[in-house]
């Protein structure tokens, strides 16, 4: 297990762009299980590597019993369909709000051994992917969000008691049986 501290919301390595992955290295497969395990500890739904410190364009996803990864991914809508419902991020701890997202997404990039990958989506992985691209991109749900909730995200941002802490290690659940 590579569980690393997950970056919270204010550290500049979450609000800037993310810079494509260059070679599919030893490195790169140490990044993709390190995501992984941190995502699993923390009980995500996604993590992308700007969020363990790394500006890389990588991310995972966990999401109905199907682990993933992505490295340079480039997400493009399929149909005009919407969905609405609640979103959260590990970097900003136990917020969550409605978001609109596309309800089918087709994603295209590659695995860690460097061979092209499509990935089609709806629903909670949908989201989840373009949450994570979102991250890549340096930008964070609550921007997402329609004027009246962003600004009282905000304020609970300001508010909580996480903000300014910088990162956290997440607690590794245990199974009490
Ligand atoms: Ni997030």
């Amino acid at each position: 297990m590579s569980v690393t501290p997950i970056r919270l919301f204010g550290d500049p390595v979450l609000h800037r762009p993310a810079a494509p992955v260059v070679d599919f290295d030893a490195e790169l497969r140490r990044l993709v299980d390190d995501l992984t395990d941190t995502m699993q500890a923390a009980g995500g739904a996604g993590l992308a590597a700007p969020q363990i410190g790394v500006g890389l364009r990588v991310f995972t996803w966990y999401v109905d019993g199907e682990v993933g990864h992505l490295v340079n991914p480039e997400v493009a809508p399929v149909g005009e369909e919407v969905q609405d419902g609640p979103e959260g991020c590990l970097s900003i701890p136990a917020l969550r709000y409605d978001c609109r997202r596309h309800l089918h997404v087709v994603a295209t990039g590659w695995n860690v051994h460097g061979d092209p990958v499509r990935v089609e989506g709806s629903e909670l992985l949908a989201r989840a992917i373009q949450h994570e691209t979102d991250h890549l991109d340096g930008v964070l749900f609550v921007e997402r969000l329609a004027d009246a909730d962003r600004a009282a995200a905000l304020a609970e941002i300001r508010a909580a008691e996480w903000n300014g802490h910088g990162s956290y290690l997440p607690v590794v659940k245990v199974s009490p049986h």
